[in-house]
């Protein structure tokens, strides 16, 4: 979908909790390998939070993102959170960000869409201005993956980090969003998935003790699933905004693993200095990833205004998220 509102990013925001946790220490809980997860992934290190729930990432990198947009508090009209680790299953995670921020008793509510989610509540958050019901809208993909992970399963514990990214969307003096494509796939429902905690596998000490409670993921067919998608809805949305692949200053994947971006770029011959990577350092934040890069990029001025960016996310639903916008600051 092709926008034509003068609507984009205004202000961005990150927290990443203190504790690092290498691949070396993850030797030491699980049989695996500094090599093998790095050869594997490109995954180096992640943050662990210790003490701190999702909320609270939430709510310090949207504190950031609120004094970097120059606005007050009370000018945010909506908070939408994008995460798949809530604090708890009700209430909304951005209820208890709302409180925290002390922001006027304006809407807040989350959104569940894995490692799209950013992607996702940067439409809403645009369909909500551009409708006129909203003027500035905060938009934080969070995510404690730490206490979703199983820490005896090494096929997946290795994966995930901790972390919260977030930007005020709201009207901006250039052409700011310049489209979305949204889509999913039920029929992979299964390939990520959290069985038991939901209505279908209600929390019972057996299913604990078969920790049914942590993340399943078939890595494989997600893999497979990622390296076919990530070109094809980059090329899609490319198309759909009649541009080319040279236009673009920067892109920014979801940050699952360095063969899926790399084997992408191969395809969309982008320029390795193009893509912003982040995974070394943090691993996968899901709903997170892309909002902290984007972050750590403005905030490093290598993004600078008006640059073309390209955001993409795929993940858990399965589902997949892209957007193409022109720096606003
Ligand atoms: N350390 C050492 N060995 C391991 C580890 C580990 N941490 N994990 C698995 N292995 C072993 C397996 O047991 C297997 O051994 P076997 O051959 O004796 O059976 C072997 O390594 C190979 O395992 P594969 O699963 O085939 O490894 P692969 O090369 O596919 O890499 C990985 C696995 C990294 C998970 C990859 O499939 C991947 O990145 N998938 C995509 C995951 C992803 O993107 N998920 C997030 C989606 S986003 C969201 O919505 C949250």
């Amino acid at each position: 979908m092709k926008t034509n509102n003068n609507i984009g990013i205004i202000g961005t925001g990150s927290y990443l909790p203190k504790k690092i946790m290498t691949n070396y220490d993850l030797e030491k809980i699980v049989d695996t390998s500094d090599e093998w997860i790095y050869t594997r992934t490109g995954i180096k290190e992640r943050r662990i939070a210790e003490g701190e729930s999702t909320s609270d990432l939430a709510f310090k990198a949207g504190l950031k993102a609120i004094e970097s947009a120059g606005i007050d508090r009370d000018e945010i009209d909506m908070i939408i959170v994008a995460t798949m680790s809530p604090d708890q299953p009700t209430p909304a995670t951005a209820c208890l960000v709302q409180k925290k921020l002390g922001c006027r008793q304006i809407p807040s509510f989350d959104i569940s869409a894995a490692c799209s989610g950013f992607i996702y509540g940067l439409s809403m958050a645009y369909a909500y201005i551009s409708s006129g019901l909203c003027k500035k809208i905060l938009l934080i993909g969070a995510e404690k993956m730490s206490s979703i992970i199983d820490w005896e399963d090494r096929s997946t514990c290795v994966l995930f980090g901790d972390g919260a990214g977030a930007v005020v969307v709201g009207e901006v003096d250039n052409e700011g969003i310049l489209g979305f494509s949204l889509g999913s796939d039920g029929s992979g429902a299964e390939k990520l998935i959290v069985p038991s905690g939901g209505s279908v596998l209600p929390i019972t000490k057996e299913r604990l003790e078969k920790r049914e409670n942590y993340i399943k993921m078939n890595g494989s067919d997600i893999f497979k699933f990622a390296v076919k998608k990530l070109p094809e809805i980059a090329n899609n949305i490319l198309k759909e905004l009649d541009m080319r692949t040279e236009e673009l200053d920067y892109m920014i994947p979801h940050q699952a693993n360095i063969r899926i971006i790399d084997s992408a770029n191969k395809k969309l011959k982008l320029g390795k200095e193009k893509i912003l990577v982040n995974l070394n350092k943090y691993g996968n934040m899901s709903a997170a990833s892309i909002p902290v890069a984007l972050d750590e990029s403005i905030d490093s001025k290598k993004i600078k205004k008006n640059d073309t960016i390209l955001l993409i996310g795929f993940g858990g639903g399965l589902t997949w998220g892209t957007s193409v916008l022109k720096s606003s600051i």
